[in-house]
């Protein structure tokens, strides 16, 4: 993919805007999960390198209004200790405060500007508000892959008063996510979970047709079980997306690939998530909650992976958060993890829940061939849909 890479601009003595997503998980104050920032230094470190006075500007969260617990400054002090470097918050992202800042700054600094979603203009991708960010700075840089699927004006808007680049994260995971989705490696394997079918509908219709299988898991795996009529007791679904799923199938159909869903399950009985009791899914009561897959499944998709050549998966198999819940996305992950050591399978891990389903395996990014930043992003890749903040970037490489 065409976009304009960082490696080759000249940045000594230019002031660099720095889209990074430091979107990450905080608990009490404190950056609870820093992978999106370490993905970033590499970029923020060339730039401090080459000399230039470094700009990073993110959103956070999904502020209504000017908000104290979504405010940047929360991640000012990992920041640093990662960089090794003393990074300045300044608590606005445009306006006199900030100018006033970036003129104080040396060469090689780097300051952190305030949440760019305290302002509306950041979510309606407006011109004025890409403006007064493109003035601070010479030259743009977009290293966030995890939101250029968001029309947003820091994201797209900006390119357009600007001279701008892909950072070496975005060119990292546009590099292997297409490697993923060029499916020259058969067979290839695609492991669906997670709780909302609703936001992966598009992307299992895309998936249908190119892999050989397509395995489900979580909530998920129940729409498809109670659309073949199995009981699914008071397990999670979302209702009203039969035509979907109907159309999932027949794709599936179509392209010969095989859908698998769970054969057994591990349930909750009388709301006890501290212990699983197993089932056949042809046995679910209608007390149950399914939230895990049982050995037979587990047995199923670890034959399925072993015979695979490139797996890409989304959203976990089973509720790994509680314990006794966990077994079937562990072990999955740790098989995936074993057979891309042995260099027989490439694997290609993203989406919301990821990091945490990995970290719960005991494993990290480096055991995958790659593991996305993104969410959202993820799935719009996926899906095929065109991402806003990369077609920026291509138009300005044109
Ligand atoms: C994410 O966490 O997936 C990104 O930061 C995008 O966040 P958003 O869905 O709020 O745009």
């Amino acid at each position: 993919m065409n976009v304009s890479s960082m490696e080759n601009c000249d940045f000594h003595d230019k002031t660099v805007l720095l889209r990074v997503d430091f979107n990450v998980p905080v608990k009490n104050g404190k950056v609870h999960d820093a992978t999106r920032i370490l993905r970033a230094l590499p970029t923020i470190q060339h730039l401090v390198n080459a000399s230039a006075k470094v700009i990073i500007t993110s959103h956070f969260g999904r502020p209504k209004a000017k908000n104290d617990s979504l405010s940047l400054k929360n991640i000012v002090e990992t920041l640093s200790q990662l960089l090794n470097k003393k990074v300045k918050f300044v608590n606005d992202c445009i306006g006199e405060k900030v100018q006033k800042a970036v003129n104080e700054m040396d060469k090689g600094d780097v300051i952190l500007l305030e949440n760019l979603r305290f302002y509306k203009g950041e979510e309606q991708n407006d011109s004025n508000f890409a403006k007064q960010l493109a003035s601070l700075a010479d030259i743009y840089v977009n290293d966030a892959f995890s939101c250029s699927h968001r029309a947003h004006a820091s994201i797209s808007r900006i390119t357009e008063f600007l001279l701008s680049y892909a950072g070496f994260c975005l060119q990292d995971e546009l590099k292997y996510l297409e490697k993923a989705i060029s499916f020259d490696a058969k067979p290839i394997t695609a492991i669906v979970g997670g709780a909302k079918i609703s936001t992966k509908i598009k992307m299992l219709i895309k998936l249908a047709e190119k892999v050989d299988y397509l395995v489900l898991g979580g909530a998920i795996a129940n729409n498809f079980l109670l659309f073949n009529r199995v009981n699914i007791g008071k397990s999670f679904f979302q209702s009203g997306v039969e035509d979907f799923l109907h159309s999932v199938i027949e794709t599936a159909n179509k392209n010969n690939c095989k859908i698998i869903v769970p054969e057994d399950a591990l349930v909750a009985v009388n709301s006890d998530y501290n212990t699983g009791v197993l089932r056949n899914t042809e046995s679910i009561l209608d007390d149950d909650v399914i939230l895990d897959i049982g050995p037979k499944t587990l047995s199923t998709i670890s034959s399925v992976i072993a015979s695979s050549k490139t797996l890409l998966w989304n959203g976990p198999i089973g509720v790994f958060e509680h314990s006794a819940f966990a077994n079937g996305t562990i072990e999955v992950m740790k098989t995936v993890s074993s057979l891309t050591h042995e260099g027989k399978l490439t694997s290609v891990i993203g989406g919301g829940d990821s990091l945490s389903a990995i970290n719960a395996a005991g494993l990290t990014d480096k055991d995958f061939t790659y593991v996305s930043t993104g969410g959202g992003a993820f799935l719009s890749w996926l899906s095929g849909d065109g991402m806003p903040g990369v077609v920026a970037l291509q138009l300005t490489s044109d």
